[in-house]
């Protein structure tokens, strides 16, 4: 496919009516208000029960500062939603009924699924509720999409990276044969076979995207790219399991979504069905990751441990497909798009020392 221009793909969102299951979270609202942007009408559903404002507002332990910066970043998230004019329903998609009622009222062209205990070692704590959030919720997206005949276009599930389980060699495509491990990977896994199997046996087009090792702009789930720059703010030391030579294909959340939307407006209909791995394509070391944040922070701690007995194995995700495909080129290295997000990182934490001080 030739590449065509990003901006211009607002031609073919003009007029679709995508919903998004899960998309009050980091992924989802970073795709609602870019979808808004280039024309498309969007409506969430979410049950606000990952990441909750009151979750934020009631743990106890929580360091003052860092409660009033992550209540800023879900604060933001709605204000920004609610400016770009983003409908946001308060549905449970475990609910079939609930779920329901919002296609009813939204009449979707398109739906997203992205709802999910959305990390493998808190999913891993609380398998049956990994299942139901994962695989719950996907079963009544699959059931009401099918119910509306072909009016549903395309739907779109996130899917992850650790449905390939640990690497065998550097990089791996979408004909490597999956090995996932554990609840989280394995839910994924079924996930992508119900939809393959909605889209064989009763003709829904379908889009599976593998992401990997996201970072950006109000996420707060906690992985090392923001764990990092967070311990370097308070004085933690930034642990490297194993010196940090463990490899993941980090990828800014600009990218992800420039590559979702080009899925969903380059989608040609029922027939059209396809997997694409949406990553910046060349993994790179947690030692890496350290050295972007001892830019920018100088005074952080870098310390070795010894690196865990069932560390999974990583690399980069093959993005030729989704270039080919979708003419999808991320755009943000380590070095430019990790530093933009701890540099905002930094500034959101100091509002929040400052609010915190005044409070
Ligand atoms: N962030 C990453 O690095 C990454 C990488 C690979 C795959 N993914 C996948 O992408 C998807 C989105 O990830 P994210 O980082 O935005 O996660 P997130 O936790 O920020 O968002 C998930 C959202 O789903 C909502 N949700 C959960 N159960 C629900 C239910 N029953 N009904 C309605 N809403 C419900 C939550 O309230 C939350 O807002 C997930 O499926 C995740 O597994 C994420």
């Amino acid at each position: 496919m030739s590449h065509i221009p990003y901006e211009s793909l607002s031609e073919k969102l003009i007029g679709q009516r995508i919903m998004l299951i899960g998309g009050a979270g980091f992924i989802g609202h970073n795709l609602s208000l870019e979808l808004a942007r280039l024309g498309a009408t969007v409506m969430i559903v979410d049950n606000l029960m990952v990441n909750s404002l009151i979750e934020n507002a009631f743990t106890q332990d929580q360091d003052p500062v860092q409660r009033t910066a992550y209540r800023n970043f879900l604060h933001d998230r709605f204000s920004l939603l609610r400016a770009a004019r983003v409908e946001l329903r308060n549905a449970d998609a475990r609910i079939l009924t609930d779920l329901g009622r919002c296609f009813e009222e939204f009449e979707p062209t398109k739906v997203v699924h992205l709802s999910a205990i959305a990390s493998a070692v808190d999913a891993k704590q609380e398998p049956g509720l990994c299942f139901d959030l994962q695989l719950i919720t996907l079963r009544n997206t699959l059931e009401l999409v099918r119910a509306t005949g072909q009016k549903i276009n395309q739907v779109m599930f996130m899917s992850s990276s650790t449905v390939y389980g640990d690497f065998e060699g550097d990089s791996v495509d979408e004909r490597t044969f999956p090995r996932p491990e554990g609840i989280y990977a394995n839910a994924k896994f079924m996930g992508e076979r119900l939809v393959r199997t909605y889209r064989t046996q009763y003709g829904l087009g379908t889009t599976v995207i593998r992401p990997s090792a996201l970072y950006g702009e109000r996420c707060i789930s906690r992985r090392v790219s923001q764990m990092f720059i967070e311990n370097a703010l308070t004085g933690k030391p930034l642990l490297l399991e194993g010196g940090g030579d463990g490899r993941l294909d980090f990828t800014y959340i600009r990218d992800l979504v420039q590559g979702q939307v080009r899925a969903l407006a380059l989608h040609s209909g029922p027939v059209d069905s396809n997997t694409f791995n949406i990553t910046f394509g060349n993994a790179r070391t947690i030692a890496d990751l350290a050295a972007v944040v001892k830019e920018i922070v100088p005074e952080a701690v870098l310390e070795d441990r010894p690196r865990a007995a069932d560390k999974p194995v990583r690399g980069t995700l093959s993005i030729e497909r989704a270039r080919d495909v979708l003419g999808f080129e991320p755009e943000y290295t380590l070095e430019d798009g990790y530093k933009q997000y701890c540099q905002w990182y930094v500034d959101a934490w100091r509002r929040a020392q400052r609010e915190t001080n005044f409070a």
